[in-house]
């Protein structure tokens, strides 16, 4: 048996590909999730495995996270659970305060009593981005614009646990996610830009792309499929890496595109309006990843249209 890990928000969309990952890898999985907008249903293929326990709870439940570190042990701490929207937390930064920050730090204060030996912790590449100048890409050493609640939390949170892992001993990875797309991802928030799209044009419905009128072809992202992140999950959980990583493809992609890119895809053709701008957003966002590349051997695989192809056929088989 290796690690016993616990998970946070692993009945989400991203967390409940880290929780099969680490059952298939041999580790002992805690996944704790409130259901806030993670499903059983997320998980339940995993329910039956003797490594795999779910516990509802919600992370800010300073006594039950107490009890299950107690209890369960963890040794290491894989923190997706969040309040993950941009605009969400511009309409309502306290909520995203409270969970973002003071989520992670019931976390990080159950480590002082119980200690663990590692934390992988998500932050956000697009959010922290920097002002992108040219063909340029942002790098973790960037100073980020932190234009919104949400960006300012997720940075803290990097600080946090710097202060925590070496006050405490313990190992950790940031990893700076990109746009991440894929199989269970809900429609809602700016991250679900790719299911949003994909569920109106199944139902053919027109979209609507809020952008800023200097971005005709809206906001430019990179997107990173699911499996890839998973990866990167794994690769961190089996070594020591103790900084922050950028987990993105480096192309920069603008929503029209992504949208034409899904049309030809599921072989569909619906209008899209523009309309905008949206608050907090930034305008271009690309991540170089080349420091996962040279500290863990990480590189994105899937391409943007293969992505699609296999979030494509997930949707078919839910159908049989
Ligand atoms: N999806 C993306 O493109 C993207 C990009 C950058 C970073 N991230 C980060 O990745 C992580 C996972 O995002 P996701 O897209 O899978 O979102 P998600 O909403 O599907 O997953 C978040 C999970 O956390 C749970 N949760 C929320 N608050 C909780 C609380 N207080 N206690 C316990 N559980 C709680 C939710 O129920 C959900 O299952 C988040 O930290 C998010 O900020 C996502």
């Amino acid at each position: 048996m290796k690690n016993r890990v616990l998970v946070t928000g692993g009945a989400g969309f991203i967390g409940s590909h880290i929780c099969e990952m680490y059952v298939r890898e041999g580790y002992e999985v805690l996944c704790v999730d409130n259901l806030s907008s993670g499903k059983v249903d997320n998980i339940c293929h995993l329910l039956a495995d003797e490594k795999f326990t779910f516990v509802e709870a919600d992370i800010k439940d300073n006594a039950k996270m107490r009890a299950i570190f107690q209890s369960f042990r963890p040794q290491i701490i894989n923190h997706h659970a969040a309040q993950k929207s941009v605009v969400s937390s511009m309409e309502d930064p306290v909520y995203d305060l409270d969970i973002n920050l003071g989520g992670l730090l019931v976390l990080l204060q159950c480590t002082q009593h119980f200690p663990i030996e590692k934390f992988i912790y998500v932050s956000s590449g697009g959010a922290l981005s920097k002002v992108i100048e040219g063909t340029e890409k942002s790098k973790e050493s960037d100073t980020p614009q932190l234009l919104s609640p949400y960006a300012i939390t997720k940075y803290a949170g990097e600080k946090y646990l710097d202060i925590y892992a070496n006050t405490y001993g313990f190992e950790y990875t940031v990893l700076r996610y990109a746009n991440i797309y894929g199989p269970r991802q809900i429609p809602d928030g700016e991250c679900g830009v790719v299911p949003i799209f994909v569920n109106n044009i199944l139902a053919n419905k027109p979209s609507v792309l809020m952008t800023y009128p200097d971005m005709p072809k809206g906001c430019t992202r990179d997107y990173v499929y699911v499996g890839d992140v998973v990866e990167a999950n794994r690769l961190v959980s089996e070594k020591a890496v103790n900084t922050v990583l950028n987990i993105g493809t480096g192309d920069e992609i603008a929503i029209l595109d992504i949208y034409n890119t899904i049309l030809d895809v599921f072989e569909k053709d619906v209008a899209i309006t523009i309309e905008g701008p949206r608050l907090g957003d930034v305008k271009r966002s690309v991540l170089a990843s080349d420091r996962a590349q040279k500290l863990t051997g990480w590189t994105n695989k899937v391409s943007l249209k293969e992505g699609l192809i296999a979030l494509k056929d997930s949707l078919l088989q839910q159908q049989v």
